[in-house]
């Protein structure tokens, strides 16, 4: 491995990533006067937050009563009882001064007539714990929220003095004894290789949608730190929780925000129906994601979709003044056009359920450190390391997420990692020598895939990947689909030993890096369909056809999984579990009690 020329530098604190969770962490991070840098493979406006449309969810209460205690109902129930009470509690409350807080730094959120931040509708989010009406929760940015989020936070991370290494590939976790010492980085315009010591590591490395055939995500959503976190020999948890939204263009997937409903849209079969009134009588079109997606992929099923094949339904906004459409949804205006060659203020958009968010990712607690089951402790704290944003499963979401937590998620968390940053590193402190194989894996691994010889190209076995998980790890699962699913997506990941990479040099060999995101992606993958066939029951996002019922008594729990080797090599998947934290952070409001979940 000598072939490769190493330069070191160290910090206190580095951050693998530049969506909003990473910019919020490395801003809180170098705000403490903790020497900072950020590692991002693409330029920071360009992470998968610029994506984000409809807004971020906080109990501001500009637009009708609201208070943080209905959010915190709204995501207990939207979670199905998966979600730990204390972080949920933590988000809810937060929420308003995070929002507050980006509203200070600049963030040009849509305003209401008195000036105050615009709020939307949004699906799951009510009044009154559950009792009341639909709570306009959601602050926006027109339809455009992350990318307006997202540049405000670079803007404020650069006024901090933290440095960024832009276009760098982070390959691996550098551990000894247990704790997290530094990453290893390839910088993809020159091929050199960095490693970085430091006091702490912070993850902030989004999800891996790209797991799937038809997603929402970026290409670059390849779940890099939660990979690195499974070849570290630590566990992901909830990984069988993927969530499906229901407005995806179809043929294309590319997102049609839920603000869209929000605003007054709604769907309809091939009977011209509007059927989500069946199947959430209350909030219809605004219940949750994993209700509308389910009850969209039954009308397809039972024969009532749109379109040639009937293989998707109808997004009607073409009963909204036009004038509405321009100022609040410009965005999907115009998605809707080029993508799917349609104008909605006159006709409706075809959409189908597109795989957008995991709900799983790196266990941590609410100050963002990443926890694992040790000698027996489910919550032991692995030093050094922390996560945050989707990599992270903190766990607020549960089972299913609500639309718009994740923007707020983001800023609440990456605020709360900056202040425990803070509040646990001395700026400057001694550090210890690292190991002398601290970057042995990664190089082995690099000069693997590098020189791969095999026969089957990274785009062939990646396709493999995506088709399978996208048959059998659907919106509705089976044990049949499940133990194919199971099958098939092992004897994927063997085919990662027949591999081929044709470019072999280091100068942005985009051949390479898809590469490793595809081996980072195939641990995910693996993990995530033996989960979902591990789950004997249907809890929010995982609808289990033979289990059909949440069973509270054998399954409120978390599932942690370890996976064991990288390249084809392996491939056993270990499970245990983590329990739920049934209770609150304060007396302020007790423990939400599980109940049948209906909208
Ligand atoms: O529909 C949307 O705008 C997506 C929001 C979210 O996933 O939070």
């Amino acid at each position: 491995m000598s072939a490769y020329k190493i330069i070191d530098h160290t910090y206190d604190v580095v951050v693998v990533g530049a969506g909003g969770a990473g910019l919020r962490a490395t801003m809180g991070s170098a705000e403490k006067g903790l020497k900072t840098a950020c590692i991002t493979k693409v330029f920071p406006t360009r992470s998968h937050t610029v994506a984000a449309q409809g807004g971020i969810a906080a109990s501001l209460g500009n637009m009708g009563p609201d208070h943080w205690t209905w959010h915190m109902y709204d995501t207990v129930k939207g979670s199905d009882w998966l979600g730990d009470q204390d972080a949920i509690e933590y988000l809810t409350r937060e929420a308003p001064a995070a929002v507050v807080e980006l509203e200070h730094m600049g963030m040009p959120f849509s305003r209401t007539a008195e000036g105050e931040i615009y709020q939307r509708a949004f699906g799951g989010m009510t009044q009154n714990m559950g009792e009341g009406p639909a709570a306009q929760r959601t602050c926006a940015a027109a339809d455009r929220t992350g990318h307006a989020m997202l540049h405000t936070l670079y803007q404020q991370s650069l006024k901090y003095e933290s440095d960024f290494f832009i276009e760098y590939f982070a390959l691996d976790l550098i551990m000894e004894n247990g704790e997290c010492r530094g990453v290893i980085a390839l910088s993809m315009d020159d091929g050199s290789i960095h490693r970085f010591r430091a006091q702490a590591v912070v993850l902030a490395t989004g999800g891996y949608g790209r797991a799937y055939f038809s997603a929402t995500s970026a290409h670059t959503s390849t779940g890099d730190g939660n990979a690195m976190v499974l070849r570290a020999g630590l566990p992901l948890q909830d990984m069988e929780f993927v969530q499906f939204h229901p407005t995806g263009v179809y043929g294309v997937g590319v997102l049609i925000t839920e603000g869209a409903r929000g605003e007054g849209g709604y769907l309809t079969n091939s009977e011209g129906e509007r059927f989500m009134e069946r199947y959430a009588p209350s909030a219809k079109d605004l219940a949750s994601r994993d209700v509308v997606s389910r009850s969209m992929a039954m009308e397809i099923r039972e024969g009532r979709g749109v379109g040639e094949h009937k293989d998707h339904i109808f997004l009607h906004l073409d009963h909204i003044d036009p004038k509405i459409l321009a100022e609040r949804l410009p965005g999907i205006t115009e998605t809707a056009m080029t993508f799917a060659g349609v104008d909605l203020t006159r006709q409706p958009i075809p959409v189908t359920p597109t795989v957008h968010y995991n709900m799983g990712g790196i266990p941590t607690n609410y100050h963002g450190e990443v926890v694992t089951i040790r000698d027996g402790n489910p919550d032991s704290i692995v030093p050094g390391l922390f996560a945050v944003g989707e990599a992270a499963c903190v766990s607020v979401h549960g089972a299913n997420r609500l639309g718009s937590n994740s923007l707020i998620d983001l800023v609440v968390f990456g605020r709360a990692t900056g202040h425990r940053l803070g509040e646990t590193l001395k700026p400057g402190a001694q550090q210890q020598p690292l190991p002398k194989d601290s970057a042995e894996l990664s190089l082995a691994r690099l000069d693997h895939f590098r020189h791969a010889e095999g026969g089957s190209p990274t785009a062939q076995i990646r396709e493999e990947m995506q088709r399978t998980m996208q048959a059998d790890c659907a919106v509705f699962r089976t044990e049949r689909s499940l133990a194919e699913g199971v099958q098939k997506i092992d004897a994927v990941y063997q085919r990662m030993k027949d591999i081929h990479v044709t470019d072999r040099s280091l100068i942005w060999n985009s051949d390479l890096v898809e590469t490793l995101e595809l081996d980072n992606l195939i641990s995910q993958a693996v993990v995530t369909m033996h989960c979902a066939a591990n789950r004997k029951e249907s809890r929010g996002a995982h609808m289990h056809e033979d289990y059909p019922k949440r069973d509270d008594a054998k399954w409120m729990k978390h599932t942690a999984a370890w996976f064991e080797g990288w390249g084809g090599k392996g491939g056993a998947v270990k499970i245990d579990y983590r329990p739920v934290h049934e209770y609150t952070l304060t007396d302020d409001i007790d423990y939400i009690k599980p109940k049948a979940r209906v909208y």
